[in-house]
């Protein structure tokens, strides 16, 4: 397996966040965690890029155990993350914003392999809006730039946090297909965390549920939208 978690643990502060939570991502795979707000979706993806702590478990990447790494050499090893807020660069422009991703790599092994064009490909809009300063962006537009600057990395794993939240049906649609291409034309897998089935059935080819911190199902979304018991978990 390309990416694998094994009964991961993680506590902040006397609360038990994950509990023995286990997962996997294949190589160019789309997988989706599915739950509701405050199930921990965001607290996985967290463990993964390294920005919260565990106490039991392993992640292992590409063959590496990662459990300790720094989020930098996680980076370094081709895993790129981007978060549920966006967090932009308000004042600098979309390229600056996405051209930072490809500054981070340059001089390492990891970098040359990305250049606009690739943002383009993957989100067609971005191009009109190249100039402008992030802050001026709808939050559409500043998810595709921040996904753009995730990509920017030149990745092998993309770790997106509710990528399609606050979209329009005709957008979350463009974004289904960009998820498609970067697993495509990118040849990047692709770990999205998502509270709407619906959308999560929309790209993934596997998915798992995650309630109180526990990884309950694994499956195909479509065996969640066919069980009563099921959709009511994920709260639709
Ligand atoms: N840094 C933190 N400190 C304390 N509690 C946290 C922290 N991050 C997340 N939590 C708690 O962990 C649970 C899972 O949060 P999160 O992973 O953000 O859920 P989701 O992304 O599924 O909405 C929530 O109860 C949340 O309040
Ligand atoms: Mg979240």
């Amino acid at each position: 397996m390309f990416l694998k978690i094994e009964n991961l643990e993680c506590r902040i502060a006397a609360t038990n966040i994950l509990r023995s939570c286990s997962l996997e991502v294949d190589k160019r795979e789309i997988v989706c965690l599915i739950g509701r707000n405050g199930a921990g979706k965001s607290s996985i993806l967290k463990n993964v890029i390294g920005l919260y702590p565990s106490q039991m478990g392993k992640i292992i990447f590409d063959d590496q155990d990662i459990t300790s790494m720094t989020s930098h050499k996680r980076v370094m090893a081709g895993i790129a993350y981007a978060p549920e807020d966006s967090r932009l660069f308000p004042e600098l422009s979309v390229e600056e914003n996405i051209q930072l991703g490809t500054w981070i790599t340059s001089k390492t092994e990891r970098s040359g392999s990305f250049d606009l064009e690739k943002a383009f490909h993957i989100f067609p809009a971005i191009r009109k809006l190249i100039k402008r300063r992030a802050d001026t962006l709808s939050g559409g537009e500043k998810k595709m730039v921040s996904i753009s600057r995730a990509l920017a990395l030149s990745p092998s794993l993309v770790l997106l946090d509710e990528s399609f939240e606050g979209l329009s049906p005709l957008v979350v649609s463009a974004f289904s297909e960009a998820m498609v291409n970067i697993k495509k034309d990118l040849g990047a897998a692709i770990l999205l965390a998502e509270s709407n089935v619906h959308n999560a059935a929309q790209v993934a080819e596997r998915s798992y549920i995650i309630e109180r911190g526990e990884i309950i199902f694994e499956g195909q979304p479509s065996e969640i939208l066919e069980n009563a018991q099921l959709l009511k978990l994920v709260g639709r």
